[in-house]
């Protein structure tokens, strides 16, 4: 993807690792001209594989990685502390540590598939976000970002506006996070921070390509969007950065479907 849109200012992704969404977007961030990147995982030889990708795409840019689990209220404090130490500021946080779970009715889900699915995808998204916004209602707005304090985007999903068989507990974590988004977005506008997110639809990464039963499964979710294709994570990551970046200056709690069609039909 050619560069569209200037990031002069530190980026910050949560599920960064391998070739997902994160990734994607951290790559992003790099051919934008972001020079300041902090990336985590609990995956660490991914993460390491997103921190040799972005050095491939600029080499001066400053990698800030650190392997960790997002539902851990400890580590997710003292890593945004690390990277308000080493680069002053967190202008763009993109939330995307995520997972899925098996396909499950709720009578066969325990209770401890259903708090693990919400712990990752909704107390996590809500822990990062949350340690995001501490930074920068404590940081004036950039010369280049006139008005724009920091910018957040959430990884919801198009399953957090329409449901799928066997996935409540990951449908309601990603409604869960639109609501969240929304509610911040209310909260910290009179701060100057923009809380957006974004909702893909079926995305070729491992998430939905790990085994023959996944790729099994989404199958119907494809063939009935009126796109009948999986998406890519470059196609997520351009609407990601469009909502960091200041061409979005008046989007607010918005919730960007990019699913094909699926959410329409
Ligand atoms: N792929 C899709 O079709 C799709 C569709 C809608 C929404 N999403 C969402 O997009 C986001 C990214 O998913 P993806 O498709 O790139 O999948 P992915 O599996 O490639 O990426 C998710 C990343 O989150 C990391 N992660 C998992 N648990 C973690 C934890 N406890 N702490 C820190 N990191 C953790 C994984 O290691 C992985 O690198 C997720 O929130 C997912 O729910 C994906």
């Amino acid at each position: 993807m050619a560069a569209i849109f200037k990031f002069p200012g530190v980026a910050f992704i949560t599920g960064a690792g391998g070739t997902g969404i994160g990734a994607a977007v951290a790559r992003n961030f790099a051919r934008s001209g972001c020079s300041r990147i902090a990336i985590t995982d609990i995956n660490k030889k991914s993460l390491d594989q997103t921190q040799e990708a972005i050095l491939r795409i600029n080499p001066k840019v400053q990698v800030y990685s650190q392997e960790g689990d997002i539902s851990d209220d400890t580590f997710v404090d003292s890593f945004t502390a690390s990277i308000s130490k080493a680069f002053s500021q967190i202008d763009y946080a993109v939330n995307c540590a995520g997972i899925l779970g098996d396909s499950l009715r709720s009578t066969e889900t325990s209770v401890s598939v259903f708090d693990k699915i919400n712990n990752v995808n909704y107390r996590g998204m809500w822990l990062s976000s949350r340690a995001a916004l501490s930074q920068m209602l404590k940081q004036e707005p950039l010369a280049d970002h006139p008005g724009q304090r920091g910018a957040i985007v959430n990884i919801a999903s198009q399953l957090g506006i329409v449901a799928r068989p066997g996935a409540a507990p990951y449908c309601a974590s990603k409604a869960a996070i639109i609501n969240m988004t929304r509610s911040d977005a209310i909260d910290y506008s009179r701060d100057g921070i923009r809380v957006n997110c974004v909702c893909p639809g079926v995305i070729d990464t491992p998430m939905t390509t790990s085994s023959e039963e996944m790729i099994a499964r989404l199958k119907p979710a494809i063939d009935i969007a009126p796109m009948q294709r999986m998406g890519t994570s470059e196609e997520v990551a351009s609407a990601v950065l469009f909502l960091c970046s200041t061409s979005s200056s008046f989007i607010q709690g918005h919730a960007l479907v990019v699913d094909g069609g699926y959410t329409i039909s």
